[in-house]
């Protein structure tokens, strides 16, 4: 399998409970490394920017909202296929459906406040990649 970079982010409701080391621990342990990394706090326009995709569901308000109630961790984690690792290693998006032992399974208060966020693909990876760095931020 190829070598991958995607994006995680480590959402508002996990920093405001100080989880960003444990959350971490689980994607080192499962091989992937952390090659870019960065605390920022959002402003509803550019999490609204980041999540256009979903401009027409029904929480979209909601997430845009959350997204920018706290600072996030966004980051680049690099391994095979990482992409899919990263997902498997944060489990389903709602907690109740997560898989024991993943970071939204231990960690996430519910379907909005889940914790984690990780691109679903290779294009998307790329794309949410470079809204939060430039090239030469990303040191493997
Ligand atoms: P994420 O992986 O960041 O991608 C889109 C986000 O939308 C998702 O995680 C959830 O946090 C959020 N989301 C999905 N479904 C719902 C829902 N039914 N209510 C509120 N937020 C949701």
């Amino acid at each position: 399998m190829a070598t991958e970079r995607t994006l995680s982010i480590i959402k508002p409701d996990a920093t405001k409970r100080n989880l960003t080391g444990k959350i971490n621990a689980k994607f080192e342990d499962a091989g992937l490394r952390i090659v870019a990394q960065k605390r920022i706090h959002l402003t509803p326009a550019q999490a609204g920017k980041f999540y256009e995709v979903h401009a027409e569901r029904p929480f979209y308000g909601e997430l845009c909202e959350f997204m920018a109630s706290g600072p996030v961790v966004v980051q680049v984690l690099e391994g095979e296929g990482a992409i899919a690792k990263n997902r498997e290693v944060m489990g389903a998006t709602n907690p109740k459906d997560a898989a024991p032992g993943t970071v939204r399974a231990d960690f996430a208060e519910s379907v909005g406040e889940n914790s984690v966020h990780g691109s679903d693909a290779p294009e998307t990876a790329k794309e949410e990649i470079a809204y939060f760095f430039a090239g030469l931020e990303l040191v493997g």
